[in-house]
């Protein structure tokens, strides 16, 4: 884990709701994995006073890059929208344990929202390792569908679904995933309603779920994050996960 002082790159408006933001960190390019997260101070002046994480979407070890897909939901990430190419930000990461490549199973990824970001640069290193893989991709509407132009790069088409029928299956993107499970693992990452459909959809397969739960130290020292698994017993998010087996965790309530 490493304190960067990145530079912006890009931060642009991919969708109405949703910004790509590229970060110039070349020691937490380098050492990030698929599922990990960064935790951002997202502006320079004491409010808001604590960091906000993010996935890690792209990386790019040449140009020491990290790419972030963020959808604006409050303050934090309204503030993070703000910032210009060439303005320095304090990034810490890469934080957590990302997603574990099964071996001898086709990867199944299913992304919901914004959900797809850690999904992205999980696909681009199944890629680079031969992998054959499979990526779904839900969306309220098909203006908020993102990240094809990147899975694009590297050869992945991903499965679409709306809600509303405007592109692809209508409906929620677990409608697709029932007839896809022979001999696939599923990752998962998305809002909470989807991952414990995932789960119970994928009950019988190896699964993993990357959890966004909320977040403040995101280095296991404030206990805030804890959730909670199927024996009774806690794990912490930011450090346990955010990336857990799905038969481990308990997502009720
Ligand atoms: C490991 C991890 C990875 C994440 N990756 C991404 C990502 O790649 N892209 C992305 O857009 N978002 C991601 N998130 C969620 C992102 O951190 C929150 O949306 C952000 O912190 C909200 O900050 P805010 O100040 O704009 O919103 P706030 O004003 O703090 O809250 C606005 C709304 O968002 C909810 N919220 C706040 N924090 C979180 C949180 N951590 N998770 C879920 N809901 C939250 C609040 O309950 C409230 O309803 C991730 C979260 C975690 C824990
Ligand atoms: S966020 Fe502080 S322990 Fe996880």
């Amino acid at each position: 884990m490493r304190l960067e002082g990145a530079r912006v790159e890009e931060n642009r408006l991919l969708a109405p709701e949703h910004r790509r933001m590229v970060l110039h960190a070349p020691d937490i390019a380098t050492s990030a994995a698929p599922g990990q997260f960064v935790h951002l101070r997202v502006h320079d002046s004491l409010h808001p006073l604590l960091r906000r994480p993010f996935s890690v979407a792209r990386r790019d070890v040449t140009a020491g890059t990290l790419t972030l897909i963020y959808r604006v939901v409050g303050e934090g990430t309204a503030r993070l929208a703000d910032r210009r190419p060439g303005d320095r930000m304090d990034v810490l990461g890469p934080l957590g344990r990302g997603f574990r490549m099964l071996p001898g199973k086709i990867p199944l990824l299913v992304g919901g929202g914004v959900g797809i970001a850690p999904l992205i640069f999980l696909a681009e290193e199944a890629r680079r390792t031969g992998r054959q893989v499979e990526l779904l991709a839900g969306a309220r509407t098909a203006a908020l569908l993102v990240g094809e132009e990147d899975l694009r790069e590297f050869g992945v088409e991903c499965c679409p679904a709306t809600d509303d029928g405007s592109r692809g299956y209508r409906g929620p993107v677990t409608g697709l995933v029932a007839g896809r499970l022979d001999g696939r693992a599923v990752y998962a990452s998305g809002p909470p309603a989807m991952l414990r459909q995932v789960q119970l959809l994928a009950e019988s397969v190896p699964a993993q779920l990357c959890i966004e739960g909320v977040m403040a130290c995101g280095v296991g020292a404030c206990l805030g994050c804890s959730c909670r698994t199927r024996d009774g017993g806690r794990r912490l998010v930011c450090t346990d996960g955010p990336v857990f087996d799905a038969h481990e965790v308990s997502l009720d309530g």
